[in-house]
């Protein structure tokens, strides 16, 4: 089998696939008041294309998808793409990222067509706080779906974006979380994908600031060992159920076994999270591709990979880093 390897000898087996650039909330890190200017419908790769694509990575090693958005499931019919992507057998995980709002009434769902995971966006436990980072004062719904979720056979973790002077004072509180909870809770260092460019922030919050704060209140963080390609590396409380972890986003230590290529919902393919992507892969199946087509531009393609995001960062054409997390995927 043809397999996607970069120049830096990194095997890509995991593809996060952005359903969609639209989102139900409006969290202050990632978009303004108003929105970004989402795109029209027929800019959008269509189920069956993201259904092709998806079928011919996994012919290529890829066993992992990620589904982002945006919000995945604001787009219409997104179950039904869940579940005929669930039948293609080369896939061993299909998981999902969503801020919850919309899916409590889904889970039973995801379990029957064997979701293997979701990762749970939820910056805050209060509702206020909540209401001031997302602008929709959604906690009580998101809360419902992460006590569903728990009850559920799917894995899950939290994703919390550290904010300077907004949620730092929770880190605790959400470790807490996983004294009686089986859950992993990520604490995510924040990035400048926000639809504006880089933030002002009043301290910086990295993955060794976050670190130091959980280990002056903990004698007994124990060190877990993570899978290779993790983005986050991962610990626990001695005696705790659940883990916690933190993903060093910005500071980008975790490159080297990077694993991971993107697809945006207009079919933009990015080899990084901070590239600003190498080409549009709707024109090229809408003009007719062959699935061999297509695989020989994502093996040349792939080869390209930046080894690393910093790399990636300093050979953008668009200088900045202003796009939305919700247009490119996470
Ligand atoms: P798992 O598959 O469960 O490990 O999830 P994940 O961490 O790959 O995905 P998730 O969508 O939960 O992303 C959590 C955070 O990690 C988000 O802020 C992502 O933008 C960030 N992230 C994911 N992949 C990468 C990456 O390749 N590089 C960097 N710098 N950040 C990433
Ligand atoms: N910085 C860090 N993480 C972000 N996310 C969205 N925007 C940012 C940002 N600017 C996170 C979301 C979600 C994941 C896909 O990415 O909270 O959990
Ligand atoms: Fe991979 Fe780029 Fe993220 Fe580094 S910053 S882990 S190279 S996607």
């Amino acid at each position: 089998m043809d397999k996607l390897i970069d120049k830096h000898g990194r095997q890509i087996s995991y593809l996060r696939l952005a359903v969609t650039d639209r989102c139900n909330l409006r969290c202050q890190y990632c978009m303004p008041e108003n929105g970004i200017d989402i795109v029209h419908r027929n800019e959008l790769l269509t189920y069956k294309e993201m259904y092709r694509i998806t079928r011919v990575l996994s012919e290529l090693g890829v066993d992992k998808v990620r589904l982002t958005g945006g919000e995945p499931f604001v787009r219409k019919d997104f179950i039904s793409f869940l579940e005929s992507l669930s039948f293609n057998k080369s896939l061993k995980e299909i998981n999902i990222t969503t801020n919850g709002a919309l899916i409590s009434k889904h889970i039973d769902k995801l379990e029957e067509i064997k979701i293997n995971a979701v990762n749970l966006s939820i910056d805050s436990l209060d509702r206020k706080k909540f209401f001031e980072i997302t602008r929709r004062d959604v906690f009580p719904q998101v809360f419902e779906t992460y006590q569903d979720l728990l009850k559920s056979n799917l894995k899950l973790k939290l994703n919390v974006v550290i904010q300077s002077g907004v949620n730092t004072d929770e880190i605790i509180d959400f470790i807490e979380l996983t004294k009686n909870d089986k859950v992993s809770v990520r604490f995510i260092e924040e990035m400048p994908f926000n639809g504006k460019g880089q933030r002002q922030v009043r301290e910086v919050w990295n993955y060794n600031k976050i670190l130091k704060t959980i280990n002056s209140h903990y004698s007994d963080v124990e060190t877990l060992i993570s899978q290779k390609s993790s983005t986050s590396k991962n610990f626990k409380i001695n005696g705790y159920k659940g883990t916690f972890g933190i993903i060093p986003a910005f500071t980008r230590t975790i490159c080297t076994d990077c694993n991971r290529i993107r697809i945006t919902a207009t079919g933009l393919f990015k080899n990084c999270l901070f590239d600003d992507g190498v080409f549009n892969i709707k024109n090229f199946i809408r003009n007719g591709a062959s699935d061999d087509e297509l695989k020989q531009l994502f093996i040349s393609t792939v080869q390209q990979k930046p080894e690393n995001g910093f790399i990636a960062e300093a050979n953008r054409k668009n200088t900045k880093v202003s796009e939305s997390m919700s247009t490119i995927g996470g």
